[in-house]
């Protein structure tokens, strides 16, 4: 007994006092289990058990806090600490350049996207949030988009006349347009809604964001187009970043690290699920496009490259062609 207490004391003494805890306000808008809910709450647990209880983050998902455009906003002015926005979501804050990764069919595979987002281009990219208050601490992976919608979609003609969901992305936009669609800007968390609603016919996105929030309940045909892509910028307010002590941030740059990494595994896995998920309540249609079918789609989307020039920059553009180029 007086062992235990000199435990209990050891333990008291020891203890950060509360008003010297750090603490992290991590908001996204996804669901806890998808591959950026999953990393967020491995970088927490990382954070607060290696910092020995200096540091204690509080995630808040699915929009709880923040809408897409909000908390880009809400980082900015301090309110929140963290935040993982798609890459479809910076242009707003002057950085159109991170819409290169929502150019159609430019990935070959993620083992090329990965030597792109940890090399010098993605260092670069990074770079780039500075001078707006941010530091760019990692890119977190989800998959490739699919189209959903109402109506079944097996040819890129078939997309023509539809009021389609995207992020705020002018590459996105001018995908859609190309397509003969009419692409709608709408938050994530307006998005079910909006289906359900018909304010929109459809849209495209991860099987891993379909599933998580129910979009295949109010959408009959999913097909798998493999077409885009989603990943994110992990990003925290510069001043509070730069402003922790040296060490405490050291332990946070390891943490998120190693949160990359479990992101990297999870990530496929997670997409596998929803597409399992999905295909068990077989309430919703499936369609895998066949190898001509895919060359047919890639085709017509390639043929709009030329349009995103003026978007992204003609030498980021180029930079990733030229990196995935013969992959
Ligand atoms: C979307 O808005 O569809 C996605 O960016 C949501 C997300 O964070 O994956």
């Amino acid at each position: 007994m007086p062992y235990l207490i000199a435990i209990l004391l050891l333990a008291w003494t020891l203890a950060v006092p509360a008003a010297d805890v750090v603490k992290i306000r991590f908001s996204h808008v996804v669901a806890p289990d998808t591959p950026k809910g999953l990393a967020a709450q491995r970088f927490k647990e990382l954070a607060e058990k290696r910092s020995n209880g200096r540091v204690q983050v509080q995630i808040y998902p699915n929009s709880q806090l923040y809408k897409d455009k909000e908390e880009i906003e809400a980082l900015q002015l301090g309110a929140v600490q963290m935040l993982a926005p798609s890459l479809s979501k910076f242009g707003p804050l002057g950085t159109r350049e991170f819409e290169v990764f929502d150019v159609p069919y430019i990935f070959p595979d993620k083992a090329t996207l990965y030597r792109i987002m940890d090399g010098k281009i993605g260092k670069e990219l990074l770079a780039k949030l500075e001078s707006k208050g941010i530091r760019g601490l990692a890119f977190w992976d989800n998959g490739y988009k699919q189209i959903h919608a109402n109506k079944s979609i097996k040819t890129v003609a078939d997309l023509k006349g539809l009021k389609l969901r995207i992020q705020s992305s002018k590459i996105l936009e001018a995908q859609m347009r190309g397509m003969g669609a009419s692409p709608q800007v709408l938050a994530f968390g307006e998005v079910y809604t909006a289906l359900q609603t018909g304010t929109v016919d459809g849209g495209e996105n991860t099987l891993s964001n379909i599933f998580t929030q129910k979009m295949h309940e109010v959408q009959k045909h999913i097909t798998l187009s493999n077409h885009g892509y989603i990943g994110y910028g992990v990003i925290a307010n510069k001043k509070f970043w730069d402003g922790l002590p040296a060490d405490l941030r050291a332990v946070l740059e390891q943490a998120m690290k190693d949160a990359t990494v479990y992101e990297r595994e999870v990530a496929q896995q997670e997409n596998d699920r929803a597409l399992a998920g999905i295909r068990a309540l077989k309430k919703t249609e499936i369609y895998q496009l066949n190898d001509a079918e895919r060359g047919a789609w890639q085709k017509v989307f390639r043929a709009l490259y030329p349009n995103f020039e003026s978007i992204v920059g003609r030498e980021t553009l180029a930079a990733f062609q030229n990196a995935t180029a013969g992959k």
